[in-house]
C-alpha cells in the first residue's frame, strides 16, 4: 500500500516535471523568435533594446495570453500602437507571448 502511494506520487512529479520542461522550452523558442524578429531595435527588455516602444520587462504581469495574440495579428486596433503586426506561425507567436508571458 506505501508502495503504491509512493508511486503515484513518483508518478505526478514526472509528469509535472515535464509540463515544467515543456513550457521552459516555448519560453526559449519565444525568446528566439524575438531575437530573430528584431523586437528589441524598439523595446528594452531587462535594461536591454530600444525605447522606440515601451519597456516590456513587466509585460507578464500587465497584458494576458489572450491580449498579445490579439495585438500581435492587429497593434492598431488593440491598443492603438504604432507597430507592424507581427507575422508567425501559431507556433511562433504561441512561443512570443510565452516570453513575453514570463517577464514579471
Ligand atoms: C519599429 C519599432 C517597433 C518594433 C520593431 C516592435 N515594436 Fe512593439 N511597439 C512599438 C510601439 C511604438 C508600441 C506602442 C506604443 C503605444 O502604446 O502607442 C509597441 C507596443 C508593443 C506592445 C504593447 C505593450 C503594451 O503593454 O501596451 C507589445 C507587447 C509589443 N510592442 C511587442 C513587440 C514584439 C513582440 C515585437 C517583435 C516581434 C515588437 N513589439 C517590435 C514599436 C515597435
Amino acid at each position: 500500500m506505501k508502495n503504491s502511494i509512493g508511486s503515484v506520487l513518483v508518478c505526478v512529479g514526472i509528469s509535472l516535471l515535464g509540463i515544467g520542461l515543456a513550457e521552459a522550452s516555448e519560453i526559449e523558442k519565444g525568446k528566439a523568435f524575438y531575437e530573430e524578429k528584431r523586437c528589441s531595435l524598439c523595446h528594452m527588455i531587462a535594461g536591454k533594446g530600444g525605447q522606440v516602444g515601451p519597456d516590456l520587462s513587466g509585460i507578464g504581469s500587465r497584458r494576458d495570453r489572450a491580449w498579445l495574440l490579439k495585438f500581435f495579428d492587429n497593434p492598431k486596433k488593440v491598443a492603438n500602437a504604432n507597430m507592424m503586426p507581427v507575422k508567425g506561425s501559431t507556433e511562433e507567436l504561441s512561443a512570443l507571448a510565452a516570453y513575453l508571458l514570463s517577464q514579471k
